[in-house]
């Protein structure tokens, strides 16, 4: 008989739902919400009631597009924490009425964890993985995480930024350029035509595998001030220069960090992760690394690079075969470590 998952994943603003069939991805379902663009970030308040709305249809959807019966699940797999805790307790208490309800096992997942093993979500069953233990850059709006992932169920933060996350960095320099919110697909865009060594900002000079990324804000900020000064229209002159620099200088102050990692840890294989893992310059600057150290890159799928159930069911799916179950009291968390 086949193992068949249900992931649940809820902990920011994507409400997610994504079916496994003994390892191997049938659906996932991703209802993003537009509700907190005019406000320039994600409003906790409205990203759970968002939640509330889609996460009915989500999970149903993913049923539907699996092509199997609710009653054909073996385990409920949910994002237990870190993040939103009004988020995660949509999709916490969902998975549990939905357990109780057809009397299936509930596991509880890091979304952490899950952000590393999304390198673990096959379409088909001899889809290539990476060999335990590796490194993983994990980079997203809420985290910048260097984690050395010793099995699927064993890892550590071995750096972690020490203020804001790269996102942040990316998000809060591209609000001050005026755009959209999230900003960091629009540096990505800008960046493709700009010059990356125009402008200089400057990089934290941290010790051991920590980052910082204030500095590299203000820096831009005051970049910004100091040329408004001269010319008022200098940022729609600059724009895509300014982008491009911004980028490079995140991408430099990330891989300094990885390759200090990977003296301290010498490992084979190099992942990246999280919703900054979809930026081109990311991409290619690991790859390039990774080329240069002699190492395997591990770049995840666009789909699988920002908040996504298809992760979570994978996390889960390890835990099921270990026989990792929760109990159904289990409160979901806004912050944790690995
Ligand atoms: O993992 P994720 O979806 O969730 C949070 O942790 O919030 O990551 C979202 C972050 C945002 O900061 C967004 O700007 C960034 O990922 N992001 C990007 C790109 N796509 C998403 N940053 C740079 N370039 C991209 N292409």
């Amino acid at each position: 008989m086949s193992t068949y998952i249900l992931g649940i994943e809820s902990s920011c603003d994507d409400t997610s739902a994504a079916v496994i069939c003994d390892g191997c991805l049938k659906s996932n379902v991703i209802a993003s919400q537009q509700v907190h663009e005019a406000y320039g970030g994600v409003v906790p308040e409205l990203a759970s009631r968002a939640h509330q709305q889609n996460i009915l249809p989500v999970v149903s959807e993913a049923l539907r597009r699996a092509g199997i019966d609710k009653n054909q699940l073996s385990a409920i797999a949910f994002t237990r924490g870190p993040g939103l805790l009004g988020s995660l307790l949509v999709g916490t208490s969902f998975a549990k009425g939905m357990a109780i309800g057809l009397d299936i096992p509930l596991i509880d997942v890091n979304h952490l964890h899950a952000h590393v093993l999304s390198h673990f979500v096959k379409k088909e069953k001899n889809d290539k993985t990476p060999e335990f233990p590796f490194m993983c850059l994990l980079i997203s709006g809420g985290n910048s995480q260097i984690v050395l992932a010793k099995s699927p169920y064993e890892m550590e933060i071995v750096g972690k930024t020490i203020d804001d996350a790269a996102g942040e960095a990316f998000d809060k320099c591209a609000k001050v350029l005026g755009l959209p919110y999230p900003g960091g697909p629009h540096i990505d865009r800008l960046a493709a035509t700009g010059n990356p060594t125009a402008f200089k900002f400057s990089k934290p000079h941290i010790v051991g595998l920590d980052y910082s990324f204030s500095g590299l804000k203000t820096s831009f900020l005051y970049t910004l001030r100091d040329n408004l000064k001269k010319d008022p229209d200098f940022i729609n002159k600059n724009i895509a220069d300014l982008a491009a620099s911004l980028q490079k200088t995140i991408i430099d102050i990330l891989l300094d960090k990885l390759a200090k990692a990977l003296d301290a840890y010498p490992v084979g294989d190099v992942a990246i992760g999280g919703g900054v893992s979809a930026n081109s310059g990311v991409r290619n600057a690991v790859e390039e690394f990774c080329r240069k150290r002699g190492v395997t890159p591990w770049i995840p799928e666009r789909a699988f690079t920002t908040d996504n159930a298809a992760m979570v069911a994978t996390a889960g799916y390890f835990k099921y075969l270990s026989n990792q179950f929760c109990d159904l009291s289990l409160p979901p968390y806004s912050r944790v470590t690995m």
